[in-house]
Protein backbone atom coordinates (compact mmCIF):
# COMPACT_ATOMS: atom_id res chain seq x y z
CA UNK A 1 0.00 0.00 0.00
CA UNK A 2 2.66 2.10 0.98
CA UNK A 3 4.90 1.43 -2.18
CA UNK A 4 1.61 2.28 -4.09
CA UNK A 5 1.05 5.61 -2.23
CA UNK A 6 4.75 6.71 -2.85
CA UNK A 7 4.19 5.51 -6.91
CA UNK A 8 1.06 8.05 -7.11
CA UNK A 9 3.04 10.46 -5.44
CA UNK A 10 5.86 10.14 -7.78
CA UNK A 11 3.46 10.21 -10.87
CA UNK A 12 1.47 13.03 -9.65
CA UNK A 13 4.81 15.19 -9.30
CA UNK A 14 5.66 14.01 -13.15
CA UNK A 15 2.69 14.93 -14.41
CA UNK A 16 2.64 18.55 -13.08
CA UNK A 17 6.07 19.39 -14.07
CA UNK A 18 5.38 17.60 -17.42
CA UNK A 19 2.13 20.37 -17.40
CA UNK A 20 4.47 23.42 -16.33
CA UNK A 21 7.18 22.57 -19.22
CA UNK A 22 4.14 22.56 -21.80
CA UNK A 23 2.53 26.39 -20.29
CA UNK A 24 6.30 27.00 -20.54
CA UNK A 25 7.11 26.35 -23.87
CA UNK A 26 3.74 27.66 -25.18
CA UNK A 27 4.72 31.19 -23.88
CA UNK A 28 7.85 31.20 -24.96
CA UNK A 29 7.00 29.97 -28.97
CA UNK A 30 6.85 33.24 -30.09
CA UNK A 31 5.73 34.08 -33.69
CA UNK A 32 8.26 36.07 -34.77
CA UNK A 33 6.44 37.48 -38.12
CA UNK A 34 9.96 38.44 -40.01
CA UNK A 35 10.46 39.78 -36.39
CA UNK A 36 8.04 43.04 -37.21
CA UNK A 37 5.39 42.39 -34.53
CA UNK A 38 6.21 39.83 -31.69
CA UNK A 39 3.97 41.90 -29.07
CA UNK A 40 0.96 40.81 -31.42
CA UNK A 41 1.75 37.34 -31.64
CA UNK A 42 2.79 36.50 -28.23
CA UNK A 43 -0.82 38.09 -27.67
CA UNK A 44 -1.75 35.92 -29.99
CA UNK A 45 -0.29 32.77 -28.47
CA UNK A 46 -2.30 33.75 -25.21
CA UNK A 47 -5.57 33.51 -26.88
CA UNK A 48 -5.23 31.02 -29.37
CA UNK A 49 -3.26 28.31 -27.02
CA UNK A 50 -5.32 25.64 -27.90
CA UNK A 51 -3.06 23.92 -31.08
CA UNK A 52 -5.55 23.56 -34.73
CA UNK A 53 -5.90 19.91 -33.85
CA UNK A 54 -7.84 20.63 -29.83
CA UNK A 55 -10.49 22.40 -31.28
CA UNK A 56 -12.57 23.97 -34.54
CA UNK A 57 -10.92 26.98 -35.61
CA UNK A 58 -13.17 29.72 -36.10
CA UNK A 59 -12.26 32.11 -39.04
CA UNK A 60 -14.10 35.59 -39.56
CA UNK A 61 -13.75 36.66 -43.26
CA UNK A 62 -14.65 40.42 -43.84
CA UNK A 63 -15.49 39.87 -48.06
CA UNK A 64 -15.69 43.14 -50.39
CA UNK A 65 -18.52 42.00 -52.08
CA UNK A 66 -19.60 40.00 -55.37
CA UNK A 67 -18.87 42.87 -57.85
CA UNK A 68 -17.09 41.08 -60.24
CA UNK A 69 -15.89 36.95 -61.88
CA UNK A 70 -12.97 37.38 -59.89
CA UNK A 71 -14.40 38.25 -56.27
CA UNK A 72 -17.23 35.28 -57.55
CA UNK A 73 -14.25 32.87 -57.74
CA UNK A 74 -12.41 34.18 -54.91
CA UNK A 75 -15.60 33.78 -52.21
CA UNK A 76 -16.18 30.28 -53.68
CA UNK A 77 -12.17 29.35 -53.23
CA UNK A 78 -12.82 30.68 -49.44
CA UNK A 79 -15.79 28.93 -48.51
CA UNK A 80 -14.86 25.41 -49.92
CA UNK A 81 -10.99 25.75 -48.50
CA UNK A 82 -13.03 26.16 -45.23
CA UNK A 83 -15.03 23.41 -45.31
CA UNK A 84 -12.04 21.02 -46.87
CA UNK A 85 -10.27 22.52 -43.49
CA UNK A 86 -13.16 21.82 -41.37
CA UNK A 87 -12.75 25.75 -40.03
CA UNK A 88 -15.90 27.21 -38.82
CA UNK A 89 -16.59 30.22 -41.51
CA UNK A 90 -18.20 33.42 -40.30
CA UNK A 91 -18.22 35.04 -43.84
CA UNK A 92 -19.57 38.67 -44.73
CA UNK A 93 -19.92 40.42 -47.78
CA UNK A 94 -19.71 44.14 -47.67
CA UNK A 95 -21.53 45.44 -50.97
CA UNK A 96 -18.42 47.66 -51.28
CA UNK A 97 -18.76 49.61 -48.30
CA UNK A 98 -15.45 50.01 -46.34
CA UNK A 99 -18.39 51.12 -43.39
CA UNK A 100 -19.72 47.39 -43.59
CA UNK A 101 -16.59 46.09 -43.73
CA UNK A 102 -15.69 47.77 -40.13
CA UNK A 103 -19.05 46.42 -38.54
CA UNK A 104 -18.48 43.02 -40.03
CA UNK A 105 -14.63 42.81 -38.45
CA UNK A 106 -15.82 44.19 -35.04
CA UNK A 107 -18.55 41.65 -34.38
CA UNK A 108 -15.81 39.33 -35.36
CA UNK A 109 -13.87 40.50 -32.58
CA UNK A 110 -16.57 40.45 -30.32
CA UNK A 111 -17.68 36.64 -31.18
CA UNK A 112 -13.82 35.92 -30.29
CA UNK A 113 -12.84 34.26 -33.47
CA UNK A 114 -9.57 32.48 -33.64
CA UNK A 115 -8.48 34.81 -36.19
CA UNK A 116 -9.90 37.46 -38.73
CA UNK A 117 -9.19 37.68 -42.14
CA UNK A 118 -10.18 40.02 -45.18
CA UNK A 119 -9.72 42.06 -48.16
CA UNK A 120 -9.70 45.42 -47.79
CA UNK A 121 -12.29 47.46 -50.25
CA UNK A 122 -10.46 50.24 -49.67
CA UNK A 123 -6.39 51.03 -48.55
CA UNK A 124 -6.82 53.84 -46.15
CA UNK A 125 -8.84 53.60 -42.63
CA UNK A 126 -8.35 50.92 -40.92
CA UNK A 127 -6.14 51.60 -38.06
CA UNK A 128 -9.13 51.85 -35.42
CA UNK A 129 -10.43 48.70 -36.40
CA UNK A 130 -7.55 46.81 -36.44
CA UNK A 131 -6.26 48.30 -33.08
CA UNK A 132 -9.42 46.72 -31.74
CA UNK A 133 -8.71 43.53 -33.23
CA UNK A 134 -4.89 44.00 -31.85
CA UNK A 135 -6.32 44.79 -28.36
CA UNK A 136 -8.38 41.44 -28.29
CA UNK A 137 -5.67 39.27 -29.49
CA UNK A 138 -7.29 38.01 -32.48
CA UNK A 139 -4.57 37.99 -35.40
CA UNK A 140 -5.23 39.54 -38.62
CA UNK A 141 -4.41 38.51 -42.02
CA UNK A 142 -4.47 40.49 -45.03
CA UNK A 143 -6.11 38.72 -48.22
CA UNK A 144 -6.04 40.07 -52.04
CA UNK A 145 -6.06 43.56 -51.34
CA UNK A 146 -3.59 45.77 -48.76
CA UNK A 147 -3.89 48.51 -46.10
CA UNK A 148 -1.66 51.25 -46.24
CA UNK A 149 -1.21 51.88 -42.12
CA UNK A 150 2.11 52.61 -41.32
CA UNK A 151 2.04 50.13 -38.02
CA UNK A 152 2.90 46.79 -39.24
CA UNK A 153 1.90 45.05 -36.61
CA UNK A 154 -1.89 45.99 -36.91
CA UNK A 155 -2.05 42.40 -39.21
CA UNK A 156 0.18 39.09 -39.48
CA UNK A 157 0.69 38.75 -43.08
CA UNK A 158 -0.57 39.91 -47.04
CA UNK A 159 -1.73 37.12 -49.16
CA UNK A 160 -2.06 38.21 -52.96
CA UNK A 161 -0.86 39.56 -56.14
CA UNK A 162 1.35 42.47 -56.93
CA UNK A 163 -0.73 44.36 -58.79
CA UNK A 164 1.68 47.51 -59.50
CA UNK A 165 3.71 44.46 -61.68
CA UNK A 166 0.32 43.75 -62.93
CA UNK A 167 0.17 47.31 -64.54
CA UNK A 168 3.56 47.37 -65.67
CA UNK A 169 2.73 43.75 -67.29
CA UNK A 170 -0.24 45.38 -69.16
CA UNK A 171 2.33 48.32 -70.07
CA UNK A 172 5.23 46.47 -71.40
CA UNK A 173 3.00 44.76 -73.99
CA UNK A 174 1.15 47.95 -75.16
CA UNK A 175 5.02 48.99 -75.25
CA UNK A 176 6.21 46.80 -77.25
CA UNK A 177 2.52 46.38 -79.63
CA UNK A 178 3.19 50.54 -80.66
CA UNK A 179 7.40 50.62 -80.63
CA UNK A 180 7.22 51.43 -84.40
CA UNK A 181 4.06 53.93 -83.69
CA UNK A 182 4.99 57.71 -85.13
CA UNK A 183 1.88 59.11 -84.21
CA UNK A 184 -0.40 59.44 -80.41
CA UNK A 185 -1.93 56.82 -80.20
CA UNK A 186 -5.11 57.49 -78.00
CA UNK A 187 -5.72 55.42 -74.55
CA UNK A 188 -8.35 55.26 -71.97
CA UNK A 189 -8.59 53.69 -68.75
CA UNK A 190 -11.37 52.29 -66.45
CA UNK A 191 -10.08 52.24 -63.15
CA UNK A 192 -10.98 49.91 -60.23
CA UNK A 193 -13.07 51.05 -57.08
CA UNK A 194 -11.63 54.00 -55.92
CA UNK A 195 -8.71 54.22 -53.52
CA UNK A 196 -8.36 50.72 -53.55
CA UNK A 197 -5.26 48.85 -53.57
CA UNK A 198 -5.82 47.34 -57.45
CA UNK A 199 -7.00 50.81 -58.69
CA UNK A 200 -3.60 52.60 -57.94
CA UNK A 201 -1.27 50.15 -58.22
CA UNK A 202 -2.35 49.04 -61.51
CA UNK A 203 -3.14 52.73 -62.74
CA UNK A 204 1.10 53.38 -61.05
CA UNK A 205 2.27 50.07 -62.87
CA UNK A 206 0.83 50.80 -66.40
CA UNK A 207 1.78 54.69 -66.08
CA UNK A 208 5.44 53.79 -64.97
CA UNK A 209 6.10 51.52 -68.13
CA UNK A 210 4.15 53.66 -71.01
CA UNK A 211 5.68 56.77 -70.19
CA UNK A 212 9.16 55.29 -71.91
CA UNK A 213 6.81 56.07 -74.68
CA UNK A 214 5.72 59.64 -75.60
CA UNK A 215 2.91 58.53 -77.85
CA UNK A 216 1.41 56.34 -75.87
CA UNK A 217 -1.25 59.20 -74.67
CA UNK A 218 -4.05 57.91 -71.52
CA UNK A 219 -6.70 60.54 -72.55
CA UNK A 220 -9.29 60.21 -70.41
CA UNK A 221 -9.20 57.75 -66.90
CA UNK A 222 -12.72 57.09 -64.76
CA UNK A 223 -13.55 54.52 -62.37
CA UNK A 224 -16.05 51.76 -63.47
CA UNK A 225 -16.28 50.41 -60.43
CA UNK A 226 -14.83 46.75 -61.33
CA UNK A 227 -18.36 45.94 -62.61
CA UNK A 228 -19.77 44.93 -65.89
CA UNK A 229 -22.50 47.94 -65.69
CA UNK A 230 -20.42 50.51 -64.92
CA UNK A 231 -17.73 49.81 -67.50
CA UNK A 232 -20.23 50.03 -70.27
CA UNK A 233 -21.34 53.11 -68.77
CA UNK A 234 -18.30 54.69 -68.61
CA UNK A 235 -17.04 53.47 -71.96
CA UNK A 236 -20.14 55.22 -73.33
CA UNK A 237 -19.52 58.05 -72.25
CA UNK A 238 -15.86 57.73 -73.45
CA UNK A 239 -16.97 57.12 -76.95
CA UNK A 240 -19.20 60.16 -76.79
CA UNK A 241 -16.68 62.53 -75.90
CA UNK A 242 -13.55 61.16 -77.95
CA UNK A 243 -14.02 60.22 -81.36
CA UNK A 244 -10.33 58.91 -82.23
CA UNK A 245 -9.96 56.26 -79.45
CA UNK A 246 -6.92 53.85 -80.19
CA UNK A 247 -6.74 51.52 -77.05
CA UNK A 248 -8.80 50.57 -73.69
CA UNK A 249 -7.17 49.61 -70.81
CA UNK A 250 -9.35 47.90 -67.73
CA UNK A 251 -8.34 47.31 -64.68
CA UNK A 252 -10.59 44.21 -65.11
CA UNK A 253 -12.25 41.52 -66.87
CA UNK A 254 -15.70 42.63 -65.99
CA UNK A 255 -15.51 46.47 -66.71
CA UNK A 256 -13.87 45.22 -70.42
CA UNK A 257 -16.51 43.34 -71.09
CA UNK A 258 -18.87 46.19 -70.07
CA UNK A 259 -16.73 48.51 -72.46
CA UNK A 260 -17.40 45.93 -75.42
CA UNK A 261 -20.87 46.24 -75.05
CA UNK A 262 -20.77 50.00 -75.36
CA UNK A 263 -18.30 49.39 -78.18
CA UNK A 264 -20.24 46.94 -80.57
CA UNK A 265 -23.27 49.05 -79.85
CA UNK A 266 -21.30 52.06 -81.26
CA UNK A 267 -20.95 50.04 -84.41
CA UNK A 268 -16.97 49.34 -83.82
CA UNK A 269 -15.19 46.15 -83.67
CA UNK A 270 -13.88 45.59 -80.09
CA UNK A 271 -9.98 44.50 -80.70
CA UNK A 272 -9.80 45.86 -83.90
CA UNK A 273 -10.99 49.19 -83.95
CA UNK A 274 -10.10 49.38 -80.48
CA UNK A 275 -7.17 47.55 -78.71
CA UNK A 276 -8.42 46.05 -75.33
CA UNK A 277 -6.34 45.16 -72.22
CA UNK A 278 -7.62 43.78 -69.16
CA UNK A 279 -6.88 42.09 -65.93
CA UNK A 280 -7.99 39.35 -64.20
CA UNK A 281 -8.04 36.59 -66.66
CA UNK A 282 -11.56 34.86 -65.21
CA UNK A 283 -13.27 32.82 -67.81
CA UNK A 284 -15.79 35.30 -69.08
CA UNK A 285 -12.81 37.51 -70.04
CA UNK A 286 -10.85 34.32 -71.42
CA UNK A 287 -13.56 33.78 -73.58
CA UNK A 288 -13.70 37.04 -75.16
CA UNK A 289 -10.09 37.22 -75.53
CA UNK A 290 -10.05 33.82 -77.24
CA UNK A 291 -12.59 35.85 -79.71
CA UNK A 292 -10.58 38.41 -80.13
CA UNK A 293 -12.23 40.98 -78.80
CA UNK A 294 -9.96 41.61 -75.86
CA UNK A 295 -6.44 41.04 -77.05
CA UNK A 296 -4.14 41.12 -74.18
CA UNK A 297 -5.02 40.12 -70.28
CA UNK A 298 -3.04 39.91 -67.25
CA UNK A 299 -4.02 37.42 -64.92
CA UNK A 300 -4.46 38.06 -61.08
CA UNK A 301 -5.39 34.78 -59.69
CA UNK A 302 -8.40 34.36 -57.42
CA UNK A 303 -7.40 30.89 -55.53
CA UNK A 304 -6.43 32.21 -52.10
CA UNK A 305 -8.70 29.62 -50.18
CA UNK A 306 -5.89 27.22 -49.41
CA UNK A 307 -2.69 29.37 -48.59
CA UNK A 308 -5.20 31.06 -46.62
CA UNK A 309 -6.09 27.90 -44.81
CA UNK A 310 -3.04 26.68 -44.40
CA UNK A 311 -1.83 29.97 -42.68
CA UNK A 312 -4.90 30.29 -40.08
CA UNK A 313 -3.94 26.83 -39.33
CA UNK A 314 -0.14 27.75 -38.65
CA UNK A 315 -1.14 31.21 -37.03
CA UNK A 316 -3.30 29.18 -34.54
CA UNK A 317 -0.76 25.96 -34.12
CA UNK A 318 2.21 29.21 -33.45
CA UNK A 319 3.92 28.19 -36.34
CA UNK A 320 6.04 31.21 -38.29
CA UNK A 321 4.27 32.95 -41.29
CA UNK A 322 5.76 34.64 -43.98
CA UNK A 323 4.82 38.43 -43.67
CA UNK A 324 3.71 38.27 -47.20
CA UNK A 325 2.88 35.67 -49.96
CA UNK A 326 2.49 36.87 -53.83
CA UNK A 327 0.47 34.80 -55.95
CA UNK A 328 2.08 33.94 -59.23
CA UNK A 329 0.26 34.71 -62.54
CA UNK A 330 0.70 34.42 -65.93
CA UNK A 331 -0.56 37.02 -69.12
CA UNK A 332 -2.63 35.49 -72.01
CA UNK A 333 -2.94 36.76 -75.99
CA UNK A 334 -6.12 35.99 -77.36
CA UNK A 335 -4.33 32.99 -79.10
CA UNK A 336 -2.90 31.95 -75.65
CA UNK A 337 -6.04 32.64 -74.48
CA UNK A 338 -7.81 30.21 -76.58
CA UNK A 339 -5.36 27.63 -75.47
CA UNK A 340 -5.83 27.65 -71.96
CA UNK A 341 -9.42 28.03 -71.86
CA UNK A 342 -10.08 24.02 -71.85
CA UNK A 343 -8.48 24.04 -68.76
CA UNK A 344 -9.53 26.94 -66.70
CA UNK A 345 -10.78 25.93 -63.75
CA UNK A 346 -12.52 29.71 -63.37
O1 LIG B 1 -8.77 42.92 -55.76
C1 LIG B 1 -8.84 42.18 -56.93
C2 LIG B 1 -9.74 42.85 -57.90
O2 LIG B 1 -11.03 43.03 -57.33
C3 LIG B 1 -10.00 42.10 -59.19
O3 LIG B 1 -9.09 42.35 -60.17
C4 LIG B 1 -11.33 42.67 -59.57
O4 LIG B 1 -11.96 41.98 -60.60
C5 LIG B 1 -11.99 42.58 -58.27
O5 LIG B 1 -13.23 43.08 -58.17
Amino acid sequence: MRTYRKFGAIMALAIMMVITAACGNSGDSTKTNNGSTTTTTNAQNTNNNNSSSDKKITLGFAQVGAESGWRTANTKSIQESAEAAGFELKFSDAQQKQENQIKAIRSYIQQKVDVIAFSPVVESGWDTVLKEAKDANIPVILVDRAVDSKDESLYLSFIGSDFVEEGRKAGRWLVEQFQDASETINIVELQGTTGSAPANDRKAGFEEIIKENANLQVIASQTGDFTRAKGKEVMQAFLKAHKDIDVLYAHNDDMALGAIQAIEAAGLKPGEDIIIISVDAVKDGMIAASEGKINFIVECNPMLGPQLMEMVKDVVDGVEIPRRVATEEATFTSEEALEALPTRAY
